[in-house]
Order: C-alpha cells, then sequence, then structure tokens
C-alpha cells in the first residue's frame, strides 16, 4: 500500500524523508535551546496554511502568543493575517492560563485542559497540522516517570487518531542521552546546534521516521530571514 505523504514544503526537507510526513504521524522534534524547534514547526504550519490550504494549531505552553507572533514576523511570516482568514490558530496553553481557569472553580486537570483545547480547536478549524510547544511543560506536571509515560503516550494515541492530521511534539532536548519521548513516537528529529573551530554549526538528523526510507545523514540547515532551509546534498560529519 502507498503511504501518503504529507509535505512540509520546508526547502530540502522533504527530499530527506521520502517526501513528507506520514499521515497522522506524530513527530518529536528535538533539539537543545535556539536550535530551531519553534521555527521549523512553525514554518511546517505557516506552509500548509499558505500553500495547501490545511489549517494549523500551535500550542504555545511556554512563550506568549505574542512573543511567537513577534517571532513568525521576523521570518517575514504574518500570523495574525492567517489567524483572521481562519487557517491558523495561536494557542495560549501556558500554565499561567491554567492557573487563571482553576481560579474560576473549574476542576480540570492541566492535562485534560491542553488537550481538550487543542481537540476543540482542531474541530473548529479542521485543522490538519497541530504542534505543542513543548512536551516538556506538559510532562513536568507529573509526579513521576511512570505517571508522564503515560499520560504522553495518551497523548500520542490522541494525536494519532485526529483525521488527517500531522503533529509535532517539541522537546527541549537537556542530555545527550537517549530519553522516553523518543521511544514514544513513531518519528524524531533531532536538530542539532553544535560548536565547531570557527563558529556553531546547525545539523538535522531523522533518527527514525516510521515506514520511512529517510536519510540517516546529518545535514546542514541554515536559519535565515525566510526561515529554515536544509541542504540535503550535503552531510555533516561529527565525531
Ligand atoms: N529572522 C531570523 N533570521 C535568521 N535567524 C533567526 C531569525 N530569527 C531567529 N533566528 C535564529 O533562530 C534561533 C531561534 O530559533 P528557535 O526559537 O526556533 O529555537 P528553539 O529551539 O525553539 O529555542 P528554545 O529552546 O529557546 O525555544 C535564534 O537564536 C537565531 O539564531
Ligand atoms: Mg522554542
Amino acid at each position: 500500500m502507498r503511504i501518503e505523504r504529507v509535505p512540509s514544503d520546508v526547502p530540502g526537507l522533504d527530499k530527506i524523508i521520502g517526501g513528507g510526513f506520514p499521515k497522522q504521524s506524530v513527530t518529536l522534534i528535538s533539539g537543545g535551546p535556539g536550535s530551531g524547534k519553534t521555527t521549523l514547526a512553525l514554518q511546517i504550519l505557516v506552509n500548509g496554511a499558505k500553500q495547501r490550504n490545511e489549517p494549523g494549531v500551535y500550542a504555545t505552553l511556554t512563550e506568549t502568543p505574542e512573543e511567537i507572533i513577534l517571532n513568525a514576523s521576523s521570518f517575514g511570516w504574518d500570523l495574525k493575517h492567517l489567524e483572521d482568514k481562519g487557517v491558523l490558530k495561536v494557542l495560549d496553553l501556558r500554565p499561567s492560563r491554567f492557573l487563571e481557569f482553576k481560579s474560576r472553580g473549574e476542576s480540570e486537570t492541566f492535562f485534560s485542559w491542553v488537550w481538550n483545547s487543542i481537540r476543540q480547536e482542531v474541530e473548529k478549524i479542521r485543522a490538519k497540522r497541530v504542534a505543542i510547544d513543548s512536551l516538556n511543560v506538559l510532562s513536568a506536571q507529573f509526579q513521576n516517570e511512570y505517571q508522564s509515560r503515560r499520560a504522553v503516550m495518551n497523548l500520542i494515541e490522541a494525536l494519532q487518531r485526529l483525521p488527517e492530521c500531522i503533529s509535532f511534539l517539541l522537546f527541549e532536548q537537556i542530555t545527550m542521552e537517549r530519553t522516553m519521548e523518543e521511544f514514544l513516537t513513531s518519528s524524531v528529529i533531532i536538530l542539532h546546534y553544535v560548536p565547531v573551530k570557527n563558529g556553531m554549526i546547525r545539523a538535522i538528523q531523522i533518527l527514525k521516521m516510521r515506514r520511512t526510507d529517510h536519510s540517516e545523514n546529518f545535514h546542514p540547515f541554515d536559519i535565515t530571514s525566510k526561515g529554515i532551509k536544509v541542504n540535503p546534498n550535503e552531510t555533516v560529519v561529527f565525531f
């Protein structure tokens, strides 16, 4: 059976993932601070909204929507305009917003509030692309690893059930060791941002992507005034 794919239209990226993301897949975008996680996820949503008429929901659990909108404008992406057209929604799901919601006497947990808000918005605008920035904020709400693992698994299953959707979980990578989040999702993209002799170099790695004959190399990429640009023809050697 042919796997249905959704192109990201991020220059160079589709070439190294077999043409695009498998439909109904959940991809972890992992990387350190400033590695480009937010930019990549936003670019995929903006491209879907502008070029393929596929609405997107960007759930921010870290930065304010105003910050996201301002950062996006530095790449020439007018998120307000896309919101007005109904093809994008930046959802403010920061823990401080949840506390306001709770203070009105609601009895939901943070996790179910986040999920219900996303699900409702996905249904409302018929979203086909979803990003959650970041997974760390969600899993930090749990007392132990077992609870957090179960919750993340439930979230991934729920995202996989969203009709015709591709989803992205942004993950702030703190150590170089493998983490449970990388085992739970069917696809993992790692954004490397590492020091070399004369500065820093950016490289993208597809650690895994089910049902996909993806590149196994580290490919250099740039963040330019138009967003991320991957070079699929070049590789970076780190070790
Ligand atoms: N307009 C721009 N032109 C070129 N490069 C930019 C532009 N805006 C941001 N950058 C680069 O992108 C980096 C930030 O990327 P981004 O916010 O996507 O990273 P992140 O992985 O989400 O970081 P964090 O973990 O802090 O949330 C900046 O540090 C800068 O190097
Ligand atoms: Mg970010």
